[in-house]
C-alpha cells in the first residue's frame, strides 16, 4: 500500500492555523531535528479552509502542507469533520446532538453534531471529498485521519429527533415487522406493545427504566451511526486518495463497536493520555492512583495498545501521547521525568508503527492552554522534547521488534459493555472494568496479551483464553470454544442473556459437553465480598452455578466459584484483583504458561526478540539481578 510506514517513527500534532505563516519553515525544522518524521494537521480547521458556505480557503493549507514536506516531515491529514463552523449551523440548525436530558449540545467547543443527521452529513461527506481531491496524490500526504475521536466528549448517543427518526428507520429494517420487535423485546410485559415502527421514541425521559431491550437496540443503532458514517467519510477519501486511512479512538470509550469501524480503515490509532485516563476514567484505590500519580496506570497503556493493534488488523499508531501535563482532567500532575520516553517505548514494544505527540507547541489561547506541548507557549523546549529526542536516537540504535502470538488472549465485545449497561443490576458493573480486569490479572504475571473480536472462530493459538461478561456467545466462538484444547476461563457473566437481552431458554451458558447453568446472580455493594475455598474473595457478583459438571473450587459457603470441564471452565463470580492473578496464574500454569512474579509497578512484555522491562514506579526497582530507574525502561534480547 502506498505511504505504509517500514520503520518505526516519531510523530507530532501541529496546527499551522494557530501560528503565522512565518513560524511554520521553523517549526518544521526544529521537528525534523528532533528526529520527528511525521506530522499530523488538519483535523480541526474547517473556518478556516471555508470561513463561509461555499467560500473555499486552500491556499494555506497548500503552503503549510508543502513547508513542512520540504522539511521533509510525512503529512497525515485530519479531516476536519469534528469541528463544522458556526455557519453550519444556520444551514442545519436541527444538527446537534441532543443529551439523554433531552438537552441540545450547542456551539462553542467541538463534536457539536449528530452522526444521524442526513444533512450534516452530506456537508461532512462535501468537505471530506473535496480535501481528498485536493491532497489525494500529494507526495507529502503519508496517511490520512478521518474525523477526530469518535465519540470523545459523550458524542456517540444522541437524542434528537434525527436519531429518533433513523432508529425507527434501523429498527424496521432489523425486525421487518412490528410483530417480530414486539415478541423479541418483550412488550407484553407492562403493555408496551406497539402497533408501527413510527411509534417508537427513543429509550429516554421514561418514568422508570425504559425496556433494557428498547435500550440495547438504542446502544446498537448509536453504534452503527458511527460506523455508518465512518463509512462515508472513508468512501469520500478512497474515491480520491491512495493514501491509507487511520481514525485515532480514544481511551475507554466504549460506545460503539471499534470492530466494526476498524474494518473500513487501514490503520488505527489512539490517544494515549495516561496520566489524565489515571484521575479521569479508571477505578482504582486512591493508594493506587496516588502511587502512579505522574506514571499513569501500569496496565491501561497495554490494554489499549493490544486492543487497538486487534481492531487495526495488526497496523496500529499512538496518534497522541501526552507529553507533559494536560488540561482536562480534575487534577493534572505532570509526568515523572523518563515518563514520556516509557510510554513510546511501551507503545513500539506492543507493536506500534509511530508515537505522535500532542502537541508541538503548547496554545496560548482558547479551551487547551494549559495543556503541555514538546514546545512551551514562548517557543523554549518543554521538558518533553528531550525524551522524545532520547526516543528519536534510541530507535536509530535499537533494531526493530517483531510482534509475535501472546499465550493469551482475551476476548473484547463491545456489545456486552453496552448490556451491561444497559441491565447491570449491580451498581457500578462495568463491562470495560470487568474485561480490564481480566487483563490486568494476566499482564501482572508476565504475560503477553492478545485481544480478539468476539466473532473470532479461531483459539487454537492459545493456550489460555479469557472471556469475561460475554453477552451471549456468537456462534463461531461458540464453536471455538467447545473444540479448544486449551484453557478458556468464562465468565463471570458470560453466554447468560440473548443478543435482545432477555434470559435465554435453555438458561446459559450453553457451551456443547459443559454442563454447567447459571441459575441465579447476585450483586454486592462495595464494602461486600464472599470469600473463596482456596484464598481471596469475589466482589460485586456471583452467579450460582447448576450442572453436573466437576467443581474445581468453592465459595467459603460450599457455592461452586469455578466448574466446567478439563478445558472449559466457568467462573461464577467477579474476583477481587489479587485472586483475579491466582485464578490465573492457576490456570496458565495447568497449560504450563510461565508466569512471573513482579514486584508492584514493574510490568515486562516479550516481543519475538526481546524482552521489555518497564518500571511504572517512581523508584528504582532490582528484577533478575538488573536495576531499572524508577520511570525506567530497560531491554535486552531474549
Ligand atoms: C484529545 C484530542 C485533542 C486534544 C487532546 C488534549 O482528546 O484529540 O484534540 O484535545 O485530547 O489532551
Amino acid at each position: 500500500m502506498s505511504g505504509a510506514l517500514t520503520q518505526r517513527a516519531l510523530g507530532v500534532c501541529y496546527y499551522p492555523e494557530h501560528w503565522p505563516e512565518a513560524q511554520w519553515a521553523e517549526d518544521a525544522q526544529r521537528m525534523a531535528e528532533a528526529g520527528i518524521s511525521i506530522v499530523r494537521i488538519g483535523e480541526f480547521a474547517w473556518s478556516r479552509i471555508e470561513p463561509r458556505s461555499g467560500d473555499l480557503h486552500w491556499a494555506w493549507l497548500d503552503q503549510a502542507i508543502d513547508v513542512l514536506g520540504q522539511a521533509g516531515l510525512r503529512i497525515v491529514l485530519g479531516t476536519p469533520t469534528a469541528t463544522p463552523p458556526r455557519w453550519m449551523l444556520d444551514l442545519h440548525p436541527d444538527m446537534l446532538a441532543v443529551d439523554v436530558e433531552g438537552r441540545p449540545r450547542k456551539f462553542g467547543s467541538r463534536r457539536h453534531y449528530d452522526f444521524a443527521h442526513r444533512g450534516y452529513r452530506d456537508e461532512a461527506r462535501r468537505i471530506t471529498r473535496l480535501m481528498a481531491e485536493r491532497y489525494g496524490h500529494n507526495r507529502h500526504i503519508l496517511a490520512w485521519q478521518i474525523d477526530n475521536e469518535y465519540g470523545c466528549h459523550d458524542t456517540v448517543r444522541s437524542y434528537s429527533p434525527a436519531a429518533r427518526d433513523a432508529f425507527q428507520r434501523w429498527l424496521a429494517a432489523r425486525y421487518q415487522t412490528i410483530f417480530a420487535l414486539n415478541e423479541a423485546w418483550g412488550n407484553i410485559f407492562w403493555s408496551m406493545d406497539y402497533a408501527t415502527f413510527d411509534e417508537i421514541d427513543l429509550p429516554n425521559l421514561t418514568v422508570t427504566e425504559p425496556n433494557p431491550a428498547h435500550v440495547l437496540d438504542f446502544y446498537r443503532f448509536a453504534s452503527d451511526m458511527v460506523q455508518r458514517w465512518n463509512h462515508t467519510m472513508a468512501t469520500a477519501v478512497r474515491t480520491h486518495a491512495t493514501q491509507p486511512l487511520i481514525h485515532n479512538y480514544m481511551g475507554r470509550i466504549v460506545e460503539f463497536d471499534h470492530w466494526d469501524v476498524g474494518r473500513d480503515l487501514d490503520i488505527a490509532s489512539w490517544d494515549s493520555y495516561p496520566i489524565g485516563f489515571l484521575s479521569d476514567r479508571l477505578e482504582a484505590s486512591e493508594t493506587h492512583k496516588s502511587r502512579f500519580l505522574r506514571q499513569g496506570d501500569p496496565d491501561m497503556q497495554a490494554f489499549h495498545h493490544d486492543l487497538y493493534r486487534a481492531v487495526g488488523q495488526g497496523r496500529w499508531w499512538v496518534m497522541e501521547q501526552q507529553p507533559g501535563p494536560v488540561n482536562w482532567a480534575p487534577y493534572n500532575p505532570a509526568p515523572l521525568p523518563g515518563m514520556v520516553r516509557l510510554w513510546s517505548w511501551e507503545a513500539f514494544a506492543h507493536g506500534a508503527e509511530a508515537v505522535c505527540y500532542f502537541r508541538w507547541r503548547q496554545a496560548p489561547m482558547a479551551q487547551e492552554q494549559m495543556h503541555a506541548g514538546l514546545l512551551r507557549p514562548d517557543s523554549a523546549e518543554a521538558p518533553g522534547l528531550a525524551e522524545a529526542r532520547a526516543v528519536a536516537q534510541e530507535m536509530r540504535e535499537m533494531p526493530e521488534v517483531s510482534i509475535g502470538k501472546a499465550q493469551v488472549a482475551l476476548i473484547f465485545d463491545y456489545a456486552s459493555c453496552w448490556a451491561w449497561d444497559a441491565q447491570p443490576q449491580g451498581a457500578g458493573f462495568d463491562g470495560f472494568a470487568l474485561a480490564f480486569a481480566a487483563y490486568r490479572a494476566a499482564r501482572g504475571l508476565g504475560l503477553n496479551i492478545d485481544i480478539l473480536p468476539p466473532d473470532t472462530n479461531d483459539l487454537s493459538d492459545y493456550p489460555l483464553v479469557l472471556a469475561p461478561g460475554l453477552l451471549s456467545l456468537s456462534a463461531p466462538l461458540r464453536k471455538a470454544i467447545a473444540a479448544h484444547k486449551g484453557r478458556v476461563l468464562l465468565g463471570p457473566r458470560s453466554d447468560v442473556k440473548t443478543d435482545h437481552l432477555t434470559i435465554p431458554l435453555p438458561m446459559g451458558p450453553n457451551i456443547p459437553g459443559v454442563d454447567v447453568t447459571s441459575v441465579r446472580t447476585e450483586s454486592l455493594p462495595p464494602s461486600e465480598t464472599i470469600a473463596l475455598s482456596g484464598g481471596g474473595a469475589m466482589v460485586s457478583w456471583i452467579e450460582e452455578l447448576e450442572g453436573s459438571a466437576e467443581v474445581f473450587e468453592t465459595l467459603a459457603d460450599g457455592r461452586p466459584a469455578i466448574m466446567g470441564s478439563l478445558y472449559c471452565r466457568v467462573l461464577a463470580g467477579w474476583p477481587d484483583a489479587e485472586t483475579y492473578g491466582r485464578i490465573v496464574r492457576e490456570a496458565a500454569h495447568a497449560m504450563d504458561i510461565v508466569t512471573h512474579d513482579l514486584p508492584d509497578g514493574l510490568r515486562i512484555r516479550d516481543t519475538a526478540s526481546h524482552r521489555f522491562v518497564f518500571n511504572y514506579s517512581a523508584d528504582p526497582i532490582t528484577w533478575h539481578s538488573v536495576t531499572i530507574p524508577g520511570a525506567g525502561v530497560h531491554w535486552a534480547d531474549k
